[in-house]
């Protein structure tokens, strides 16, 4: 008998939502289980980090996990929560990586987003990991300036993959992710990590609130942060967007 899983613990559809991580705080207010996950066909105002919209016409996979860790912020989690997505692509022959801090990536191009935000609900700290996968979506519907470095499932696979069986194997692949998460600690997981992330080891520019900041990407640090090295001194970088890869 397969062991009992926490993720998910209860499935909430529906065919359009403001934005799935959103609606999931909404119903933290009223009542959810750890685990619950929401999901949408279409997100009217879709977002992604530091505030940028996401684009989420018909035919993506957009869905937010609910779960309440240990500890009390989600900058680790935020950014192993890539490879649950990396091993589900991977289960179906696509060669995905990841890029810092947690875009997922498919010959270069991004086909996963992922949007991980802590909040305080009945005296408790809850996570909610919001995840945009491209699977069917028409990239020509996607905003101008990122159809060129965007992709998705069905022009990876040449075909067309069955919704319902990518969101299980993504379910079943984050629930195993989480149960070593937060059972064993994440330093294997870390280990995985920079085994896939195409950001090691490169020059690279990250955009950050104190402004850009170039080097060589060498590591990541036991606490999730990207080091970059520079005249021969080390920078951890905690939060950035990576503008030159
Ligand atoms: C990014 O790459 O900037 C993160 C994108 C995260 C998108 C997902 S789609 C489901 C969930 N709901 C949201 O509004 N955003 C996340």
């Amino acid at each position: 008998m397969e062991p009992r899983r926490m993720i998910p613990s209860e499935i909430f559809r529906f065919d359009i939502v403001d934005s799935t991580n959103d609606r999931a705080k909404e119903m933290l207010d009223q009542d959810l289980r750890e685990g619950a996950v929401i999901v949408a066909a279409r997100q009217a105002s879709g977002r992604g980090r530091y505030g940028r919209a996401w684009a989420s016409p018909p035919g993506g996979l957009y869905l937010s996990i609910v779960l309440r860790p240990k500890e009390k912020k989600v900058q680790l989690l935020s950014l192993l929560s890539g490879l649950p997505v990396v091993r589900a692509l991977r289960g179906l022959g696509i060669e995905a990586s990841l890029k810092w801090p947690n875009d997922v990536l498919v010959n270069g191009k991004k086909i996963c987003g992922i949007l991980c935000e802590g909040v305080y609900r009945h005296e408790a700290f809850w996570a909610i990991v919001g995840i945009g996968v491209n699977v069917a979506t028409d990239i020509r519907r996607l905003p101008k300036d990122v159809q060129s470095d965007a992709t998705s499932l069905r022009r990876e696979l040449g075909k067309d993959a069955e919704p319902e069986s990518i969101l299980e194997n993504l379910l079943k692949e984050y629930d195993n992710f989480y149960d070593s998460y937060s059972h064993q600690g994440p330093e294997r997981l870390l280990t995985e990590y920079r085994g896939l992330c195409t950001t090691l080891v490169k020059p690279v520019s990250v955009e950050t609130a104190k402004g850009r900041i170039s080097g060589t990407a060498t590591d990541i640090s036991p606490d999730g942060a990207l080091v970059l090295e520079r005249n021969g001194k080390k920078v951890e970088i905690f939060e950035g967007t990576l503008v030159r890869a």
